[in-house]
Formats: C-alpha cells, sequence, structure tokens
C-alpha cells in the first residue's frame, strides 16, 4: 500500500464500522451482539480493537491501557496511537475490506482526535494530518457512538475492572471524562454523515435493536 495515495475507501469493498464512546459505554457488549446476528445471516464479519488488533499492536496496547495515567504524555500516545493504527490497517482492516467483510471495530481514529485532542490537548489539525499522512485518511463509513453519563460507565467498569486491569484510563478523574463525551458530541455533530448517537443507558437488547437498524440503512444504501 502507497502512503502517498488516498485509500478508496468505496471500490470494491465490504463496511468499515467503528464502536465510540466512553469507558463501560457498552460497545464490546454490542460488537459481540452484531457479530452474532451477522453470522447469523450469513455476512463475513471480522471484528477488531484499537489499540491492538494485531499481534504486534496488543502487545504495545497493554503498556497504553495499564498503569499509571500520567506514564505517557498525550503527543507521544497520539503519535504511537497513529503507529499502531496504520500497521492495523495494513495488516488486517484493509485486507478484510477488500475481501468484502464488514469489520466491526472497537475505537479508531475519533478516540485519538477526543482523547489526545480534545481532553490530552494535542493539535486537532495535527492529528488529522498525521491521520492523512500514515494512516491512508481512511475513515469509517459508519460510526456508532454510546451516549452515556461517564459516573454510569465508569461504575460498570468497576466490576469488570477486578479481573481486567486495563484501567489507565479509567483513573483520569471524572471531569476528564466528561471532556470525553463532550469531545464525542462534538464530532457527532462535525461527522453527520457517519456518525449515529446511541442511547447507551437503555437496555442491550434496545440498543442491539437500534443499531441492527441502522447498520441496515448503511448496507441498503451501498447496495
Ligand atoms: P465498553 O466496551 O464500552 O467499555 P462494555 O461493553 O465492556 O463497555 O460494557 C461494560 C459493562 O457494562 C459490562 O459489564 C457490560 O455487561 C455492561 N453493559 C453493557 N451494556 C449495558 C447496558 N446497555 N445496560 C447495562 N449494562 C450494560
Ligand atoms: P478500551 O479498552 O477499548 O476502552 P474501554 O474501557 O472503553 O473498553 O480502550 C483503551 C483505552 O485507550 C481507552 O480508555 C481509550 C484509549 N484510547 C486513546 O486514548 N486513544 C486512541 O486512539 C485509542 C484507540 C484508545
Amino acid at each position: 500500500m502507497n502512503n502517498n495515495k488516498s485509500y478508496q475507501v468505496k471500490v470494491n469493498r465490504g463496511l468499515f464500522v467503528t464502536f465510540e464512546g466512553g469507558e463501560g459505554s457498552g460497545k464490546s457488549t454490542q460488537i459481540d451482539f452484531l457479530k452474532k446476528y451477522l453470522l447469523n445471516n450469513n455476512c463475513n464479519v471480522i471484528c477488531t480493537r484499537e489499540p491492538g488488533g494485531t499481534p504486534e499492536g496488543e502487545v504495545i496496547r497493554k503498556t497504553l491501557v495499564s498503569g499509571d495515567s500520567g506514564s505517557w504524555d498525550p503527543l507521544s500516545e497520539a503519535l504511537i496511537f497513529n503507529g499502531l493504527r496504520r500497521q492495523h490497517i495494513n495488516k488486517i482492516i484493509s485486507p478484510s475490506l477488500i475481501d468484502g467483510n464488514i469489520v466491526l471495530c472497537d475505537r479508531f481514529i475519533d478516540s485519538t482526535i477526543v482523547y489526545q485532542g480534545f481532553a490530552g490537548s494535542v493539535n486537532q489539525s495535527l492529528l488529522i494530518e498525521l491521520h492523512k499522512k500514515f494512516c491512508y485518511n481512511l475513515y469509517p463509513d459508519l460510526t456508532f457512538f454510546f451516549d452515556l453519563d461517564p459516573k454510569l460507565g465508569l461504575q460498570r467498569t468497576k466490576k469488570r475492572s477486578i479481573n481486567i486491569k486495563e484501567d489507565r484510563f479509567e483513573k483520569f478523574g471524572i471531569d476528564y471524562h466528561h471532556k470525553i463525551l463532550k469531545g464525542y458530541h462534538q464530532l457527532t455533530h462535525n461527522y453527520k454523515d457517519r456518525f449515529v448517537k446511541i442511547d447507551g443507558s437503555q437496555s442491550i437488547e434496545k440498543i442491539s435493536k437500534d443499531i441492527i437498524f441502522y447498520l441496515n440503512i448503511k448496507l441498503n444504501q451501498n447496495a
């Protein structure tokens, strides 16, 4: 793949769907539901996540999501996320799309814009430029944003964190998590064409019905 060339997202490919939102907002739960639904409907589906997604990226993920909140500065983080994302696109996302799969990805570029940009004060134009230069300017076809009061989301992750020590970002204070939510609201406003806001406080069943509804609209548009 040539990094000077914008990736041709609409040509001969599957569908790229991302899931965004604060900690504990329900992204992974819905990816699991949707994967089962799509497989039952004979669709080819690939589930992946960031940070990570590739075997190499998963190793680096550990240092980013565990340990002290202050162990990385936001610009260093942004550069690492950019490198990991390039590898993820090269090895997983792009080949899967070219093979016609529906790719369900837990977090992508919007997480960098919100966490490192809005909350971490890294210049957002620089983040967009890095994405353009090194990540083929690849954007999702559809992004589900899980809108949930951070207090509720963090409460949900407390139960989960007993076993999983991936809580570095969760340990930032509540004001930080409110900034994250505000950042996602801004992106929802800026990218109306691909963002779908989901009320994350609804039941798991209602949310999965909403997601299937919006996904079907997108699939019909692309047919
Ligand atoms: P995320 O991937 O966004 O961090 P998860 O899907 O891991 O969130 O959900 C965090 C926790 O909240 C899990 O224990 C999950 O079972 C629970 N959960 C997910 N969605 C809902 C929901 N709509 N209502 C109540 N609990 C939920
Ligand atoms: P994840 O474990 O998916 O979070 P969640 O608790 O919502 O399941 O993601 C790990 C953390 O990485 C998450 O707190 C957000 C952060 N992150 C960034 O700060 N920037 C990025 O570009 C990405 C992809 C993730």
